[in-house]
């Protein structure tokens, strides 16, 4: 019995001692950190009072030009990380020394999760083939295809406004809105197909996605392991995804193929190309085709992706434009003045012609960063100048992008709403990596140029026909952001007065 104790006393010092040395690492380094606490390292209010973004956000200017270093040590959990507080670092992780940092140490489970098998989670030499795979199928020759396609779904949110409005002004919930719209667009250009959801606002096709965006399918603890320890959450087979939505994505995938391979469908979009890929593997092409679970796994991320990260973005766009009616009527005489030269019509060309537009989105980006911090994995060691700064392998980087982007050194009084940060010449003054909405490197948004090609044609026929105000008591003024959420997205929606433009 005392043997049985001593044994089992024995066993719990050596696990309560291999879990206390982790957070020693940093201070054994001597490189400057705030104090851990025992389980949850630096993140003790994560998912609770505070988002992840923001407790990067207070690190950085805690320490910014206060430390001898370009980094300050940082327990997410029990893992060991970074977060960087000097700029040119960032160029260093994200850009110069991209080799040494090519992952992002997040958990994917092939076996039991497919989906979460996908471009943003694999690693190594497997994301650069897959990422080499689907690079030509963003290209500006390929978006300038999809445009009519994207432009059709516009045309259908502006129906759908206008129905709303008919009889009188309202106030409008425009993020949920808008999600409808990034919805339509992905779920025809990702999935080909025609999800309505515009029409239908109970939509199975939006409902699985903020299911899979939202609903945690565990508890706090193990959430805690598949965030704090990935690799351990693989190995004891638990399930990120809730099964229904995993179901669900993958039938709508399957039938998507099975149709358009029996029909001999073509549609220019992004499933077209997945198709041209599975084809190449299928008939032995296995080094440049992908599998059906792979062609899944892209277009759920693809969705997810583009579907929370367009619409967000222009609900706070719409919400700047509201507190800013002097940039909104800017925006309006752009439109029209561009469109009235193309006879009343939105195409490719004429949108690139929206000089300030697209500056509006860039401020919105800058201030409200929808992805608010990057994350990169060491794979090698890296040596620093100052050789105290070494980084190990496995150790993570945090890019601190919210914090960066409302750093007065860059952007002088950061709360302020000012496309003209965005003239050239301002951002010719600015360092490299001062503006990280997609991220930097080869490693930054695949679909940049969906994204922001969806953002500018909705914000340009949104803003042509209809005029956003604040409402006085409706409206959450300032902006309050969602803790529970991974990106950043507003408590509440953004509910905004919604009138028709009228012209003479
Ligand atoms: C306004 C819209 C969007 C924003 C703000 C956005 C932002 C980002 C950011 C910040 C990253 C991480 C970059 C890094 O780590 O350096 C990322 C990655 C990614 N995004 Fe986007 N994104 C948007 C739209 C889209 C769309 C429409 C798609 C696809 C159709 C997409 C697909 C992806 C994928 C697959 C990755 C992972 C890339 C990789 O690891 O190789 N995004 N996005
Ligand atoms: C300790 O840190 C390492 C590396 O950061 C990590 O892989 C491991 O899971 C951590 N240990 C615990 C008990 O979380
Ligand atoms: C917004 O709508 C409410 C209620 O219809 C109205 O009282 C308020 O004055 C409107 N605000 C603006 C700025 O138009």
């Amino acid at each position: 019995m005392a043997i049985l104790l001593g044994l089992l006393f024995g066993t719990l010092s050596l696990a309560a001692w291999w879990v206390l040395q982790n957070y020693t690492y940093w201070k054994r380094r001597g490189i400057p950190h705030d104090p851990p606490s025992i389980l949850f390292g630096n993140t003790r209010e994560l998912w609770r009072s505070m988002q992840l973004a923001h407790i990067i956000k207070r690190t950085y200017f805690k320490y910014k030009n206060k430390i001898d270093g370009p980094f300050v040590g940082f327990y997410l959990y029990a893992m060991k990380y970074i977060v960087i507080t000097d700029i040119d670092f960032v160029k260093t992780v994200l850009v110069r020394d991209f080799e040494k940092f090519h992952d992002r140490g997040v958990y994917h489970n092939e076996r039991d999760d497919p989906l979460t098998n996908n471009l943003a989670t694999i690693e190594g030499e497997k994301w650069k083939n897959l990422r080499q795979k689907l690079t030509p199928t963003f290209t500006p020759g390929k978006m300038k295809n999809m445009f009519p396609t994207v432009l059709n779904v516009g045309d259908e949110l502006i129906r759908v406004i206008d129905e709303k409005i008919s009889s009188s002004p309202q106030t409008l919930e425009v993020t949920e809105l808008v999600a409808r719209f990034t919805a339509d667009v992905i779920g025809i250009c990702a999935f080909g197909l025609e999800c309505n959801s515009l029409r239908d606002p109970t939509a199975e096709f939006v409902r699985m996605g903020y299911s899979a965006l939202r609903e945690r399918r565990h508890g706090w603890l193990v959430d805690l392991l598949i965030f704090g320890a990935p690799k351990l959450a693989v190995k004891l087979g638990f399930q990120f995804l809730l099964p229904p939505v995993q179901e669900f994505y993958m039938k709508i995938v399957r039938d998507s193929i099975e149709y358009r391979i029996k029909n001999k469908v073509t549609r220019n979009d992004l499933m077209d190309l997945l198709i041209d890929l599975k084809l190449k593997y299928d008939s032995g092409d296995r080094q440049s085709g992908l599998t059906f679970n792979e062609v899944a796994a892209q277009v759920f991320t693809f969705f997810l992706a583009g579907f929370e990260a367009g619409s967000t973005t222009m609900g706070f766009a719409l919400y700047e434009l509201a507190c800013n009616q002097d940039v909104q009527e800017k925006v309006r005489t752009e439109v029209d003045t561009v469109l009235g030269k193309h006879n009343g019509k939105l195409d490719y060309d004429s949108m690139q012609e929206m000089n300030y537009l697209e500056k509006v989105i860039d401020e919105t980006l800058r201030k409200h960063p929808v992805v608010a911090h990057l994350a990169r994995i060491a794979t090698k060691p890296f040596a620093h100048s100052s050789p105290k700064y070494f980084i190990e392998a496995g150790t993570g980087v945090l890019v601190p992008t919210l914090a960066i982007h409302h750093d007065p050194e860059f952007y002088p009084e950061p709360e302020k709403f000012i496309p003209e940060r965005f003239d050239k010449e301002q951002i010719e003054k600015r360092p490299a990596c001062a503006f990280l909405p997609f991220g930097a490197g080869p490693r930054n948004c695949i679909g940049l140029r969906l994204g922001r090609m969806q953002v500018m044609i909705g914000m340009a026929l949104l803003i042509r026909n209809f005029r956003f105000d604040l409402h006085p008591t409706k409206t959450t003024f300032p902006v309050k952001y969602q803790i529970k959420n991974l990106l950043l997205s507003s408590e509440g929606g953004i509910n905004l007065n919604v009138s028709k433009v009228v012209r003479d």
